[in-house]
């Protein structure tokens, strides 16, 4: 493979594995197709500007003229663009339905055309819907939410397209992913820069939810290997090995800012909130695949002190973006 196309590149994760290829394949070409949705932001990618191996498209992935033009000359696609906010996909399914499902077939049909090696698809452990035990790659998918659910039907397709038409096709399923350039919208950016500004954390319902928690360069080193050595038509679990309960996070991040507990909130609960999230990784580990997970705080405390030391960006949304704020307004009054 020598270029990729990178969808969703000016997101959180997206921009992470952007930098983190360029770093590691100097000989690939990375060109990002990204539509600057409110989520999308090229402070992300202001580092890796003047590379001249990356380049960039701002462009919807349900574009196909777009689509077709960047993937004829490419080896493969790596799909990260969707809406990827549960809360705002309640108020707004549609946008979910537009970008996780419909969009996904748009990139399929352009990497059959055009023969691509590889068509690596972002999922999420969310398609699974919320268990007692663990996921693994072989249970039902029963997402509970319009964001999983879109994401589910995406992978889907993409499983389709294997089958029907041979397309090499990877799938990985993500867990909860944190780190740098993350939107202040998920629970980890929004509760370090509320607390940074002595406001309160809204929790929702009683917190004791559990998510699988991963650092945002194992997560990305993941789908690296699963896009080089993976087997086409697999899907593969990436997680970081290390379910923590809300409050748990809360917590922690009150201590890392010394920050007292009466900013705690609970508040209403997410309508259809899945409860404990927790994922296998072992077919990850037959691959040399292993989440740094007792490096776990380690990274939290850096993920915070990087937000203290980036104000200005988190700022600029915060206080700036007026969708962000719309969204904000709307979403945590319902939730009083
Ligand atoms: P993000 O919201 O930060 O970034 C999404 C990016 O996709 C943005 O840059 C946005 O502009 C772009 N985009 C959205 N719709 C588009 C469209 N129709 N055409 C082109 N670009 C579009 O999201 P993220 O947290 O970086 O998540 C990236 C991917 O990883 C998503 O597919 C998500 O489902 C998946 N995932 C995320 C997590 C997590 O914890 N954040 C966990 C597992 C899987
Ligand atoms: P989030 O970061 O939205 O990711 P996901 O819904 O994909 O797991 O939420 C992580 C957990 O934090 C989830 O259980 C919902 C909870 N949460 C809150 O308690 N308060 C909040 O304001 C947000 C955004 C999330």
């Amino acid at each position: 493979m020598q270029t990729l196309i990178v969808t969703g590149g000016a997101g959180f994760i997206g921009s992470n594995f952007v930098r983190y290829m360029l770093n590691k394949y100097p000989d690939y070409r990375i060109v990002v197709l990204d539509a600057l949705t409110y989520a999308g932001n090229l402070d992300n990618l202001a580092d890796v500007w003047k590379n001249p191996n990356f380049s960039f498209f701002k462009g919807d992935i349900n574009d196909a003229a777009l689509v077709d033009n960047l993937a004829q000359n490419a080896d493969a696609i790596v799909n990260f663009a969707a809406e990827s906010h549960n809360d705002r996909a309640i108020l707004n399914p549609q946008a979910a339905v537009q970008s996780n499902f419909n969009g996904v077939w748009t990139l399929l049909e352009a990497a059959r055309k055009f023969k691509h090696e590889r068509f690596h698809h972002i999922s999420t452990d969310e398609v699974y819907g919320t268990t007692d035990g663990i996921f693994r790659e072989g249970d039902p998918l029963e997402p509970n939410q319009p964001y999983s659910a879109a994401k589910a039907g995406g992978e889907l397709m993409v499983r389709a397209y294997h089958q029907t038409f041979g397309l090499p096709t990877i799938v990985t399923r993500g867990s909860n992913t944190f780190g740098p350039y993350h939107y202040p919208e998920k629970i980890i950016p929004l509760f370090i820069t509320n607390l940074i500004d002595d406001q309160p954390v809204p929790v929702y319902g009683d917190g004791m939810q559990v998510r699988d928690w991963m650092y945002v360069l194992d997560h990305c080193r993941g789908i690296d290997i699963a896009l080089h050595h993976g087997t086409p038509g697999e899907v593969y679990n990436v997680g970081g090995d290390n379910d923590r309960p809300n409050m748990e996070i809360v917590t922690l991040l009150l201590k890392f800012l010394n920050k007292p507990e009466s900013l705690i909130r609970h508040v209403k609960d997410r309508p259809g909130h899945d409860r404990r999230y927790s994922l296998d990784v072992s077919k990850m580990g037959g691959l040399g695949y292993r989440p740094e997970k007792e490096r776990f705080e380690e990274r939290l405390k850096e993920t915070v002190d990087w937000y203290v030391a980036n104000e200005a960006w988190w700022r600029k949304i915060k206080e700036k973006q007026a969708e962000y704020q719309a969204f904000m307004n709307q979403w945590y009054a319902e939730r009083k």
